[in-house]
């Protein structure tokens, strides 16, 4: 059995888990200063705040950038559902732009017109694949609009050397198990250059405390536990080996499947580091290759086979209909993801290629 995904857990993280077990307060621990220390580091940002999720993260960048009730929020139809759930929440709207085909994220010449009057805009580096990030922020910094970037699923992912993350107002990652980079289980972190954001999601992941028993804001519980962020330290250390093994995995399947002419390989963007959380090619017999590779023991996926305006919550509050955004429905119906993880060996990405080949008789 291929499995599309397979977080790289090996002693290290095991022993790191124990140790804080062992010696860690389990809450706020040692080892949640270090993991957020040592990410800000890495991403060369001035703070970074972990919290339990990345949908938590994107819910306290909102409110830290003060969205209310009735607020509009530009963003992407072409992501999880939890990239769009974060502004509902707050009772705000989406206002969703269509995707680009040229890499699949918002299409940034078309949020020229519509970033004006928005509360601030949801970019999302969708499958690892950098946004045109410069250009974005240009345009959103001319009408005064915020940007935070949805980062879950491009740890280390970079646009002209700058890593994605830094760009916007603040930046958030997930840590969920399937990512580039875990803490085996839910995770997130909220990474920004601004104090007042910083401060603000620290209090309100942690029941809005001013000091242990004075509270000035209505906070949650929604911090990140010590075994977890044990885990991701480790997992941080190792980020860029990985990612390398992803990029070279990609460019095998890149030449391997390059004389199959129904398969549309992923894009990349210009001036963007891709770091391949998913390897998404597309193909009009996307459900038939599916099946046909569930037989030969490789397991595929789909993401997402739903854009977000067409889930049935988003069509019941705001009365989205299929046509509205025709890029995003175009790769719904065909995009395929193949197996790709760290620890992939280059006989079972043969594998699957030799699979496709003879579904498409080449
Ligand atoms: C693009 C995107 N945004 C947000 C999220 C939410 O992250 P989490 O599952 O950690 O809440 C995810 C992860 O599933 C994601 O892929």
């Amino acid at each position: 059995m291929i499995p599309l995904m397979k977080p790289d857990i090996e002693n290290g993280e095991i022993e790191a888990a124990v140790e804080s077990l062992k010696h860690d307060k389990y809450v706020l621990g040692e080892s949640v200063i270090k993991f957020e220390e040592n990410f800000a580091l890495y991403m060369g940002s001035k703070h970074a705040v972990s919290v339990n999720s990345g949908t938590s993260g994107l819910i306290l960048s909102l409110s830290a950038l003060g969205i209310k009730d009735g607020d509009q929020v530009l963003t992407t139809p072409m992501s999880f559902v939890a990239t769009a759930n974060s502004i509902i929440h707050f009772n705000a709207k989406p206002v969703f732009c269509d995707i680009s085909m040229r890499n699949y994220n918002i299409d940034v010449e078309k949020t020229k017109t519509m970033t004006r009057g928005k509360k601030t805009a949801i970019p999302v580096h969708l499958y690892g694949n950098p946004v045109d990030i410069t250009e974005m922020s240009e345009i959103c910094r001319e009408e005064n609009v915020p940007i935070i970037e949805d980062a879950c699923q491009a740890h280390g992912s970079e646009y002209g050397n700058k890593k994605i993350g830094t760009f916007g107002a603040a930046g958030v990652f997930s840590f969920y198990p399937s990512k580039n980079m875990t803490v085996c289980g839910d995770g997130g972190m909220v990474i920004t250059d601004n104090d007042e954001i910083a401060a603000k999601v620290r209090k309100l992941r942690d029941y809005g405390r001013v000091s242990k028993y004075v509270h000035d804001e209505l906070g949650y519980a929604l911090r990140l536990n010590s075994v977890n962020a044990a885990i991701g330290l480790v997992q941080l250390r190792k980020l860029d080996k990985m990612n390398d093994a992803r990029r070279n995995l990609a460019k095998l399947y890149t030449q391997k499947l390059a004389d199959i002419e129904e398969l549309i390989p992923p894009q990349e963007t210009k001036n963007g580091k891709h770091v391949f959380h998913m390897f998404v090619v597309r193909t009009e017999r996307r459900d038939d290759v599916i099946a046909a590779m569930k037989r030969c023991g490789i397991e595929c996926g789909v993401h997402y086979p739903i854009p977000i305006h067409l889930q049935p919550l988003f069509k019941r509050l705001f009365g989205f209909a299929d046509g509205m955004f025709p890029n995003a429905e175009r790769l719904s119906r065909d995009c395929l993801s193949l197996p790709i993880f760290p620890s992939m060996t280059k006989d079972e990405l043969n594998c699957v290629s030799e699979n496709l080949h003879i579904f498409f008789g080449r």
